[in-house]
């Protein structure tokens, strides 16, 4: 049976801090299964009814966020002197434990999804379960035929890191093509196309998996995913 924390359980399903939950339960504002708790240090088990101020806190355990990143903003839970994508949520959608799954380097724009789901993190991330990452890519050199073979083969990068086999798409701008990897090294796709003799000018992330970043949120957006949404993350996988 699972136990955790009731100041835990709160802080990580609602904006309000540990602070906050402490001063809530002073005033006799928290209740489990109908009892007031005045003490949050208290374990919760399965299946208890927790209130604030009458209202249930579902026990949804996790939460999945879709951000529209700008440049600029580090893919990281904290990074001291720089804006990260967890800066840029609201307070409404901030919980304990948040972090980025899968990281976009600074300059890069596009799709970032944070959730506190480590499991499902994991599943998505890891080259054995082939979740494709989509990316737009604008070089600074017109793309090459022979792009298309040494994709498919697996680039070998400087330091020899062999890369699994990707696929490239060219579009009417000889200097724009959509790239799908199903791993994320450090800097890949710019090492790829730097092995190649090219440069990345521009790159954005447009979809994870099956699911695509929403057009109508503007850059530093974010809305959390619905479950069908989540679903189709893991549904497209090569
Ligand atoms: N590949 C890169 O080089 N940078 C990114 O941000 C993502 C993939």
């Amino acid at each position: 049976m699972i136990m955790e924390r009731l100041d835990k359980y709160l802080s990580s399903r609602t904006s309000y801090s540990r602070k906050d939950i402490k001063e809530l339960a002073k005033k006799g504002k928290i209740t489990v299964s109908g009892t007031i708790v005045k003490d949050t240090s208290v374990h919760i088990k399965d299946g208890d009814a927790v209130a604030v101020d009458g209202k249930t806190v579902e026990a949804d355990r996790y939460i999945y966020i879709m951000l529209h990143k700008p440049k600029g903003v580090v893919s990281a839970s904290q990074s001291p002197g720089d804006v990260t994508v967890i800066d840029l949520l609201p307070d409404s959608m901030r919980r304990d434990g948040l972090f980025p799954a899968g990281r976009l380097d600074k300059d890069t724009t596009g799709f970032v999804l944070i959730t506190d789901d480590g499991d499902f993190a994991h599943r998505i991330l890891s080259p054995k379960n082939h979740v494709t990452k989509t990316y737009e890519v604008t070089l600074r050199d017109d793309a090459k035929e022979c792009y298309k073979k040494a994709f498919e083969d697996g680039i070998d990068l400087s330091d020899g890191t062999h890369c699994l086999s990707a696929k490239i798409e060219f579009g009417a701008d000889p200097r724009k093509v959509t790239v799908y990897l199903r791993e994320g090294r450090y800097h890949q796709v710019k090492r790829m196309f730097a092995t190649l003799g090219n440069h990345v000018e521009e790159l954005h992330r447009t979809a994870i998996g099956g699911l695509t970043l929403d057009p109508d949120l503007k850059e530093s957006e974010a809305r959390f995913l619905t479950k069908p949404e989540i679903q189709s993350i893991e549904s497209l996988s090569e």
